[in-house]
């Protein structure tokens, strides 16, 4: 009422596309090794252990946010958590590594459908928690794996530079291959679903190996669940954020998803990814990671020229192309969050708008 103007947090509104006073920023895998307070951490617990402590897992949400003014906070957990319900022998290595990896239909068929509230509930208690404790400028981004992401990690049972093994299934077994993804794009929307429920105020896909797939084979087999996903999430009026890494020549296919936010990489300026996308979706990058090893003043003209690059128009979101590198200097990091800010606040009084 009188004097108290109901404002959305910068991150939120840069997502709906609305004016902000500076560019919200943060950053991908913003928690974790590259802070000396999480290596810390890890030295007496493992990875597994961190995730699934809420208390545990909510202090390393909260410590990239105590360094920096980071306008939204992500979920320490990863993009395998929901599948932990699957009984595959899920460990990290600290890569993904699964005892026994999906290799034929019959594979697929044995699948449990367990809800993840039931199987990860340790999750939700985190969200719950951060939800609490964070404050109202500064959104939790719950986020998954997309189904064709998490489906190169299921079938070649752990990393790989080509995936060759999960491609040759999605050839040599269509149906069970399309079965597989569609599982995938339910447990995704349940845990998704679960995550607003419990706090989460953005959510976020991770499609790091989208690239993998030519634009035919994107359309045919990595599209469509994440489609599923997104237009089932509509209902919980939380921005969507899709991330198709190394996805240059996927953004035609892309532009027609149900989302608000499409994240990119570096490898095409984000003139050219807006021009592509049209004007009713945000982006949301995409600082190369390697440029927190420039020098400063070559690190500034990095980040100048992405805020550049995103134009004058609202709707833009700064972050990394891909996660932070485990050996980056966290002054660099502080220094790029300062830059974003203060050169996105110069340039919008100057008229143009964020
Ligand atoms: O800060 C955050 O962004 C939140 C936490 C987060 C983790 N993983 C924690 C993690 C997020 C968003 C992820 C996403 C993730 N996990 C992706 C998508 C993003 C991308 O990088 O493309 C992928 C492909 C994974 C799979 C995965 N998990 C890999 C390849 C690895 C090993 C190396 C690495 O990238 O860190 C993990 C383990 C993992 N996930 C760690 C952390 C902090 C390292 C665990 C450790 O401390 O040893």
């Amino acid at each position: 009422m009188s004097g108290t103007v109901a404002v959305a947090p910068p991150f939120l509104a840069a997502c709906r596309r609305e004016p902000v006073e500076r560019t919200p920023v943060w950053m991908l895998r913003q928690a974790g090794r590259y802070l000396p307070e999480y290596r810390a951490l890890r030295e007496r617990h493992d990875f597994l252990t961190l995730m699934r402590t809420p208390e545990l897992a909510t202090e390393v949400t909260l410590q990239p946010l105590r360094r920096f003014p980071l306008d939204a906070a992500i979920l320490f957990a990863d993009i395998l958590t929901p599948i932990e319900g699957w009984d595959l022998g899920l460990s990290f290595a600290p890569g993904p590594l699964l005892e026994r990896p999906i290799r034929s239909a019959a594979d697929v068929a044995r699948l449990p459908r367990v809800a993840a509230e039931e199987s990860v509930p340790y999750l939700f208690e985190t969200v719950r928690a951060l939800a609490a404790e964070l404050p109202e400028t500064t959104p939790l981004i719950g986020f998954g794996g997309a189904p064709f992401t998490l489906f190169c990690y299921l079938v070649e049972g752990k990393g790989s530079k080509s995936f060759a093994r999960a491609k040759a299934f999605l050839w040599s077994e269509p149906e069970a291959a399309h079965r597989l993804l569609d599982r995938l794009a339910d447990l995704t929307i349940d845990y998704l679903g679960a995550q607003a429920r419990a706090g989460a105020r953005a959510l976020m896909l991770f499609d790091s190996w989208a690239g993998l797939l030519g634009p035919e084979d994107y359309a045919r087999f990595a599209r469509p669940a994440v489609a599923k996903i997104l237009a089932a999430l509509g209902d919980f009026g939380v921005p969507r954020i899709y991330f198709p890494h190394q996805g240059a020549t996927l953004l035609g296919e892309v532009a027609t998803l149900p989302l608000e936010v499409v994240a990119v990489d570096w490898r095409l300026p984000l003139s050219k990814v807006r021009a592509i996308l049209g004007p009713g979706i945000a982006v949301q990058g995409n600082l190369d990671p390697a440029a927190l090893f420039a020098p400063a003043a070559e690190l500034e003209r990095a980040i100048d020229r992405v805020l550049d690059e995103a134009g004058p128009g609202p709707g833009h979101v700064f972050n990394l192309g891909h996660g932070v590198e485990p050996t980056t200097d966290p002054d660099q990091v502080a220094r790029m969050v300062e830059r974003v800010h203060r050169e996105s606040e110069r340039s919008a009084q100057r008229g143009g708008s964020r």
